[in-house]
């Protein structure tokens, strides 16, 4: 699809939840090159003002921030009344907290907000959104999942659990909303090198196994009109296809199991090699 046609399609404004750096920066940055104008939603105002300005320096297009804690219980509806103003055409829910370590060795409140900023925000703003743009009759939803959510494995648990979660939703929205001319589709990215990526692997290189936070968002950005899933990647489509279509779900686990298990026990908001 052609930026034009792109921004006909889930323009005037996108709303990306989880901007401040990372996977969700590059959403934003990816949106606003094809001209849509972006709505930055995270916690840390300095990082949200950083980005502003690199997006409406380098784009021509209108920019506004939200600080917001996604894990909040109300963070759906606070957000859809800090965009009742704008035409908003596409929702990015990219925010995630990501725990590593062993699923016993965090307390309650940590797996709660796991929960709540994974599952819970993403839900209810897939809710109201999706009401809204379907009463527009065209936009879109995507859901950042992982190649994380196709299995369980050892070490990030729960994080893996609520990206399948969100894989599901996807799916079933794609479905639902399609008659509407909304497209939803869930993103199972691969190891991609951003800050919270290097918090958890030590390193923020990109390499043939870690992709660039800008290349998984072009393509995810490009696949939206296809709905349902989407595996950015050669190298992560091929394990994705040989994980969960020709090995036995326990052999998967198994293979998986060893690189997760290594991993140490940080609290970080990106993940660990795949
Ligand atoms: N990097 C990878 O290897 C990888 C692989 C597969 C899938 N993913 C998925 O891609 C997404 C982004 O990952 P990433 O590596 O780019 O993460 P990241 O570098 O840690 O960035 C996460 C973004 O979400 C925001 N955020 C986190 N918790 C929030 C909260 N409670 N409320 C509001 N904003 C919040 C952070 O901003 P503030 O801290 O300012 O709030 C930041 O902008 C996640 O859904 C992750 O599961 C990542």
């Amino acid at each position: 699809m052609n930026p034009n046609g792109f921004r006909n399609r889930y323009g005037p404004w996108a709303v990306v939840a989880g901007a401040s750096e990372g996977l969700g920066a590059a959403f934003a940055r990816e949106c606003a090159s094809r001209g849509l104008n972006v709505c930055l939603v995270a916690r840390s105002k300095r990082k949200l003002d950083a980005e502003l300005k690199t997006i409406v320096d380098k784009y021509s297009v209108a920019c506004r921030t939200l600080e917001l804690d996604l894990s909040e219980g109300n963070a759906a509806e606070v957000l859809d009344s800090h965009t009742s103003d704008i035409d908003v055409g596409l929702l990015v829910y990219n925010a995630a907290l990501s725990l590593i370590g062993p699923y016993a060795s965090f307390s309650e409140s940590q797996h709660r907000d796991t929960l709540a900023t994974n599952c819970v925000s993403p839900a209810l703003c897939s809710f109201r959104f999706g009401k809204r743009l379907a009463k527009r009759g065209k936009g879109g939803i995507l859901l950042m999942s992982s190649l994380a959510g196709l299995q369980g494995s050892p070490n990030i648990a729960h994080y893996a659990a609520t990206k399948a979660y969100l894989l599901t939703l996807a799916q079933g929205l794609a479905s639902e909303y399609a008659s509407a001319n909304v497209d939803v589709l869930a993103c199972c990215a691969g190891s991609t090198a951003t800050p919270g990526f290097a918090r958890a692997s030590g390193s923020a290189e990109p390499s043939l196994l870690v992709m660039r936070p800008e290349t998984v968002a072009r393509k995810a950005l490009n696949h939206l009109h296809k709905r349902g899933v989407y595996v950015p990647g050669f190298a992560n489509a091929a394990s994705a296809f040989v994980l969960s279509r020709l090995l036995p779900r326990r052999a998967a686990v198994a293979i998986l199991s060893q690189s997760t298990s290594k991993l140490g026990g940080t609290l970080s908001a990106g993940e660990g090699p795949q």
